[in-house]
């Protein structure tokens, strides 16, 4: 742990089945009479949209939404949504912003909301410290268990042209509410909830493995890790079974689970799995979830020997351990915890598997050593190392 700690969460958080009620009250009591809705095709096809909305219209207009945020977020959207809101709002009051989504469709409405409120491109506000003041009124409400992006002070957008992935920090970028509503995730396809809910427990371990690790992280990190090694092989199994019924107390746990590792790299940050995670997505556009699935294991063992005793607490965490083990088998079970897990996921266990080209390792590794994740890792190394495990894992 670090002489220096903050830990910092401005979301409130509202759980629950019925909490889109609350929604028209949130947004009012934030001044709002005009609302805009952010989302994309597979939250409208799924009939998520009209849940939420069910229930608003009374004092607020709801504009027409935009439904079209790509599988990535995008800089030059976020710039051209973000101008054609501040044309709307010019002499008037702030239009309230509804993301509802999964992790892209967040990270869009975080990039929107900070450039209709300060103006100018995203792309001017690289850098921490950057964002001085509250952004406009904004509130999160996440369909996947998941990003965490509805409580993170962070926003992940493609930058297409340069073919990379660009974090922007701000405690003032996080959704002033999130919503976690578990029926909205009841429908979700098995890949994507295999995907996300690794996405999930790729934060909680890299966050207690962080070099900026703390104790308020902590206690969030090995809940959510105990509660998504218990319930994801559960929720799996159910939903091959075709147990629609069953998953629900599956569904909600992840949910709470997904947003509370949010909350632990909110403030400890993450490592070289999602370095890794960003440079395949960036390149090669290799969806973030199934990334850290298929590096998360593989990661863990590069970080063996630089965290033994926190990967030996993580093994704990996740009930891999056995009475009496040494630490250093208690990491060395956290690590076959995970390879077992994602072998019973039905993830990929070789980055060919991920149409990756071998000539790209190089690319790759060069990417990640320069990705703001590997500051917090607890190895620190060169290109040539994250190249020489990536040769071992093609
Ligand atoms: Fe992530």
């Amino acid at each position: 742990m670090t002489d220096f700690a903050e830990f910092f969460l401005p979301t409130r958080i509202r759980v629950g089945a019925d909490v889109a009620k609350d929604l028209e009250g949130l947004f009012a009591e934030r001044g709002v009479r005009q609302l805009l809705v952010i989302s994309d095709r597979g939250v409208e096809k799924a009939g998520i949209l009209r849940i939420v909305l069910a229930d608003l219209g009374g004092q607020i207009e709801i504009l027409a939404p935009f439904l079209d945020v790509p599988a990535d977020s995008d800089i030059d959207l976020i710039d051209r949504l973000a101008a054609d809101l501040r044309a709307r709002e010019a002499g008037g009051q702030s239009i309230g912003l509804l993301a509802v989504g999964g992790g892209s469709v967040i990270d869009t409405a975080k990039g929107v909301n900070l450039v209709r409120t300060l103006g100018g491109s995203i792309r001017d506000y690289q850098g921490y410290g950057v964002i001085d003041r509250p952004l406009g009124p904004f509130i999160a409400i996440p369909t996947t268990a998941g990003t965490g992006s509805e409580v993170t002070p962070f926003a992940v957008v493609k930058d297409g042209r340069e073919k990379t992935k660009i974090t922007f920090v701000s405690p003032y970028l996080a959704p002033q509410v999130a919503l976690l509503i578990p029926p909205l995730t009841y429908s979700l396809p098995l890949s994507l909830t295999v995907e996300t809910a690794m996405d999930a427990l790729t934060h909680a371990i890299e966050a207690y493995l962080s070099n900026d690790h703390n104790a308020f992280a902590d206690a969030l990190a090995v809940g959510a890790m105990k509660m998504i090694a218990s319930e994801l092989p559960v929720l799996v199994g159910l939903l091959k079974a075709g147990n629609e019924e069953g998953v629900k107390s599956a569904r909600t746990k992840l949910l709470v689970a997904s947003t509370m590792a949010g909350m632990a790299f909110s403030s400890a940050l993450v490592g070289c799995v999602h370095a890794l995670a960003h440079a395949l997505g960036g390149l090669y556009g290799v969806p973030h979830g199934l990334a850290n699935g298929v590096l998360l294991a593989p990661g863990l063992r590069f970080n063996l020997r630089a965290a033994t005793q926190r990967l030996a607490e993580v093994g704990e965490a996740l009930g891999a351990d056995r009475a009496g083990d040494s630490i250093d088998s208690k990491a060395l079970a956290a690590i076959e915890f995970i390879e077992d897990l994602s072998g019973r996921l039905g993830l990929p266990r070789r980055l060919r598997d991920l149409g990756i080209p071998r000539e790209s390792l190089g690319e790759i590794a060069q990417a990640a050593v320069q990705d703001g994740a590997m500051f917090t890792n607890p190895r620190q190394a060169e290109a040539e190392e994250i190249q020489a495990m990536l040769e071992e894992i093609y």
